[in-house]
């Protein structure tokens, strides 16, 4: 298949072009680099082998309709995956419109264009964050569905903007429900840069490792929790990327209608936990100050993972101790991410 991944200078979108590469796929990548670097792009080239496949890239910013359609007049394309989007929490609280425009704005070029050009075939990248707290643990799909911030609702707004579509154009989609994604490729040579990040948990854990940063403030220690510290469903990048190439596959082999799944390794870790794991991996200790609760933030979360193994045949397969010691590879190697 050509399969068109938006975003794909981003975090998940350049791991997921990689295994999409490797599983013999032609691809396109766009990406307005709003918020990732032209290096990711080249990063991904560099570990891609080209008589596999076809990894060619455009600049492109999906609210640009023109732009976009032009990419489909040049490419005949089989599938879209869809990443591009602005993700940071506390950025979409303060700037609402920001993000309603451009996570809806660029969703809706794309399925216009995507119909007119006869793309059947959609994997969008979706977040834990449709469900805000869940009332009961591990959260499964059918969860109620309650975003704590404007970057959830944007997300859950266009799952359900896809499955409307999906329901009256010959387009079938799947919504992966990331979890907290982390690590990076085992290379060292591709992972998360550390210029684009929101202020996530484990970056910041690996610049207090290298010195780069004093301590780690621990958002609350009072949660209703085995530790009183947040507790989270982490999940590998490379365990996700090969999560979007299966559900391509699911979708290729025929599945005709809109669907949300969970992808998380449905366990949970705490900040405390997450803290230990990186001291024994990293090697030196990591200081530490308990501060106030961060706003938005809610106590726990995990996934069910029963869907995605039986509707897609995953399962993580990397566990924290994977997940820390890779990214800790690729901030090792490249602390300031990618700058040339
Ligand atoms: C994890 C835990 C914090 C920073 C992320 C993404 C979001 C979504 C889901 C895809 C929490 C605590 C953090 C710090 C801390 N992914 N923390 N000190 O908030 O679960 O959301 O994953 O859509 O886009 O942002 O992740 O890494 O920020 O926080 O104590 O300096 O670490 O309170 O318990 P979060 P996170």
């Amino acid at each position: 298949m050509t399969v068109l991944v938006t975003g794909g200078a981003g975090y998940v979108g350049s791991h997921t072009a990689l295994a999409l590469h490797e599983a013999g796929h032609d691809i396109v990548l766009v990406d307005n680099f709003a918020n990732s670097s032209p290096m990711a792009v080249d990063a991904t080239r560099a570990l891609a082998k080209p008589e596999v496949a076809r990894l060619d890239f455009v600049e492109v910013d999906l609210c640009d309709a023109e732009a976009l359609a032009n990419v489909f007049k040049k490419y005949r394309l089989s599938a879209v995956i869809h990443f591009a989007a602005h993700k940071a929490v506390a950025d979409s609280v303060n700037e609402p419109v920001r993000y309603y425009q451009n996570n809806l704005g660029s969703l809706l070029n794309l399925l216009e264009v995507m119909v007119e050009f006869g793309v059947g075939i959609l994997v969008y990248s979706s977040s834990c964050m449709v469900y805000g707290q869940p009332l009961a643990l591990p959260v499964t799909e059918l969860a109620p569905l309650k975003p704590a911030n404007p970057y959830g609702r944007t997300k859950l707004m266009c799952e359900q903007v896809i499955a409307d579509v999906c329901a009256v154009q010959p387009l079938a989609a799947i919504c992966l429900r990331y979890f907290n994604p982390v690590g990076a490729h085992p290379s060292g040579c591709l992972g998360e840069d550390p210029n684009q990040t929101s202020n996530n948990l484990l970056p910041l854990v690996l610049q207090v490792a290298s010195g780069r940063r004093e301590k780690v403030l621990v958002f609350g220690d009072d949660y209703d929790t085995a530790d009183g510290s947040g507790v989270r469903d982490y999940v590998h990048v490379v365990d996700l990327a090969e999560a979007h190439v299966l559900a391509l596959d699911r979708l290729a082999a025929g599945y005709q209608d809109a669907i949300s799944v969970n992808v998380g390794s449905g366990f949970g870790t705490s900040v405390f936990e997450l803290i230990d794991v990186a001291e024994r991996v990293c090697g030196v200790p990591i200081s530490f100050e308990v501060c106030g609760r961060r706003s938005g933030d809610i106590a726990k979360t995990w996934a069910a993972t029963d869907l995605a193994a039986e509707f897609l045949g995953w399962r993580a397969k990397r566990d924290v101790n994977d997940m820390v010691a890779d990214h800790w590879r690729w901030h090792s190697r490249n602390p300031d991410g990618y700058v040339a």
